[in-house]
């Protein structure tokens, strides 16, 4: 049997398989309630095979939406609407998962689909952005600094939204600390240069993150696992770089996380990345080797041999992938056939005709 598809345990949660859905914005909810759109998209991943559907970035407060038309999970509507996505991943042998995020300084901007670029002003539906001090993304409107009060009703919006999720019967929570949005903003010294306990030192920039983890960990309990997803590297001059996010994943599994989803960039436009195959496993090697955290390789895996050499070679834990379940949503059951492995218990019984080919 392959690495790829052994199960995995995290804390009271077992996952059929290793190769996992990527959290992945649709841009396409009315007040952030998730519909028939996030329904099927969701649920034809746990069809295609995925061990585990992480559903896209949802604001745990109206105002930390990337876009207006973003998902969220800060009232009951919202809950009771997610939970019959999660009841749909089930029924098709996969984990549900969802990632609690805050957009900061790079909410409130229009849909990639839009035709428009930038920030989506008052009277189109936008509104006034926060983040740890007043710099503005490059074209983007500038935030508002948050201070402490503000600070501590984003910890609790993580919180509140955890319960929620709960409730729904997510299986996983994912903290998106990457991609230059709010926890991001935070960790990094290119946005945040704030002088007091919540800036500074690695230690002070970390304090929000590490406090929602600790606050989502004493919310769901024991039992669920909590993954965070960092940006490794911020691929810019000054910025954060793999050592640094190291540090902070260790600090994050002492305050309750269990994997580290490793990602890069988003923070600044200027970054400077380079792009191809398997282009972020060294970072999740990185963070894996120095912090000892379980973690999670994603960036350009678009083929069974390819993710299970991955594993094989002890750079990573789990796989996610995104692009690849859009352009093929049966990737997992196609990754499974080139690894050899048994369709059993994995192809939906209703698809078997397909992999026994006529001989
Ligand atoms: C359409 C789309 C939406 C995305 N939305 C999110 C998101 O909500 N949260 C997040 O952390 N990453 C998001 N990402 C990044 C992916 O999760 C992933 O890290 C990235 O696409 C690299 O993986 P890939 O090469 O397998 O696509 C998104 C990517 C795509 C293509």
């Amino acid at each position: 049997m392959s690495l790829l598809f052994s199960p995995l345990t995290l804390r009271d949660v077992t996952f059929r398989n290793r190769l996992w859905v990527a959290p992945m914005c649709q841009y396409s909810a009315l007040d952030g309630v998730p519909n028939d759109w996030h329904h099927v998209h969701l649920a034809q991943f746990a069809s295609g095979g995925a061990g585990l559907v992480v559903a896209e970035a949802t604001a745990v407060v109206p105002e930390g939406r990337i876009s207006p038309q973003d998902v969220g999970l800060w009232n009951d509507a919202q809950r009771d609407a997610w939970a019959r996505v999660v009841a749909a991943v089930h029924a098709r042998g996969a984990r549900a998962g969802l990632q609690l995020a805050h957009a900061g300084r790079k909410a409130s901007t229009w849909s990639p689909f839009s035709g428009e670029h930038g920030t989506v002003p008052a009277e189109a539906g936008g509104w006034t952005t926060v983040a740890p001090s007043a710099i503005a993304y490059e074209g983007y409107a500038e935030p508002v600094a948050l201070d402490e009060a503000g600070i501590q009703r984003v910890v609790d919006a993580f919180r509140a939204a955890a319960r929620r999720a709960i409730d729904a019967r997510f299986d996983v929570l994912e903290v998106h600390a990457a991609h230059g949005y709010l926890l991001h903003e935070f960790l990094s010294p290119l946005s945040n240069q704030r002088d007091d306990a919540w800036g500074g030192s690695l230690e002070n920039r970390a304090r929000i993150t590490l406090e929602v983890v600790r606050a989502v960990r004493a919310e769901v309990g024991e039992d669920v696992p909590l993954l965070v997803r960092f940006s490794a590297s911020d691929a810019a001059p000054g910025g954060l770089e793999p050592d640094d996010i190291a540090q902070v994943s260790r600090w994050a599994v002492e305050a309750g996380a269990d994997l580290i989803d490793v990602s890069s960039a988003g923070l600044v436009a200027h970054q400077e990345l380079k792009v191809g195959p398997g282009y972020q496993v060294p970072f999740a090697a990185r963070v894996r080797e120095l912090s000892d955290a379980p973690v999670g390789a994603v960036g350009i895996i678009t083929t069974g041999t390819q993710a299970e050499a991955i594993l094989q070679a002890g750079h990573a834990d789990v796989i996610f992938a995104a692009r690849e379940w859009l352009r093929d949503p049966h990737f997992g059951l196609r990754a499974a056939t080139e690894l050899g492995e048994d369709p059993e218990g994995l192809w939906p019984p209703q698809y078997l005709r397909a992999f026994r080919r006529p001989s």
